[in-house]
């Protein structure tokens, strides 16, 4: 049975939630019922005590779920930091267990499940205890556990091809599967010479699928998403 996508970035802020949107958009577009997750959100806006979770307020948008917004994010944080430092600052303590609960309903759920990551793959979630010693638990570990094939989104400039091998390469050790890597404009960014040959020399020096190059968007509406993932993204390799 497919689980669906956890989809990473090289980086914060490279486009994970806009290409998972993309994703979702796709499939549903291709008659598929989504579900979608953002399990941990820092830097969450405070109104009057509750905190509202962007990402994951958008995502459950995109993906059209009657689902309570506490499933798309069962936990949230209000400061802008790795959800270690900012449980420490924010005396909350993460329990990974109410992540992997909702995560096991919703996949009975849903054909598909896009999960969003935080940040990169090795952001600091919390300590867990590994062989009786205390270890820190990353993105990594939190993919790992969720049992979830990779979607890596890169950038298109200046440095992507050593963030991109990194990423690949810390999958690897930890044998996680890679269904492969988007490019995402992020920026309306003219072609300089970097972001011209980027695409295609990653394609030549990784060994994973590159899964389409997705444009910067002037609207992030659901149309305008749903149709240019059609058109940018290789749905015929995302359902398998
Ligand atoms: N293809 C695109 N077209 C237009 N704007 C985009 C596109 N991709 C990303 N952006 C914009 O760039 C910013 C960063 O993108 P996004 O929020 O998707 O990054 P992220 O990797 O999810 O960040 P975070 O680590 O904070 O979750 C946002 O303001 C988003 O709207
Ligand atoms: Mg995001």
């Amino acid at each position: 049975m497919k689980v669906g996508y956890f989809i990473t970035g090289t980086d914060t802020g490279v486009g994970k939630t806009i290409v998972s949107a993309a994703i979702l958009r796709g499939f549903i577009k291709k008659g598929l019922k989504v579900g979608a997750m953002k399990p941990i959100e820092t830097g969450c806006l405070n109104k009057d005590g509750i905190l509202l979770p962007s990402d994951g307020m958008f995502l459950r948008d995109m993906a059209e779920m009657n689902d309570p917004l506490e499933f798309v994010t069962p936990i949230k944080f209000e400061n802008p930091l790795s959800p270690f430092v900012a449980s420490k600052l924010e005396d909350k303590d993460i329990d990974l267990e109410r992540i992997f609960k909702v995560f096991e309903n919703l996949k009975k759920k849903y054909d598909y499940m896009v999960v969003e990551g935080i940040g990169g793959l090795m952001v600091p979630i919390t300590k867990i205890l590994k062989k009786k010693a205390k270890a820190i638990y990353f993105v990594r570990d939190l993919i790992k556990d969720m049992a979830m094939e990779v979607i890596i989104v890169s950038r298109p400039t200046l440095g992507t091809i050593n963030h991109t091998f990194l990423t690949v390469e810390a999958l690897k050790i930890k044998k996680i599967p890679i269904k492969g890597f988007i490019i995402n404009y992020s920026t309306a960014i003219k072609g300089d010479i970097a972001t011209t040959t980027n695409p295609e020399i990653l394609s030549e020096i990784l060994d994973i699928p590159l899964l389409g190059i997705f444009p910067y968007l002037t609207e992030l509406n659901k149309d305008n998403i749903g149709e240019t993932a059609l058109k940018s993204l290789d749905f015929e390799a995302l359902i398998k």
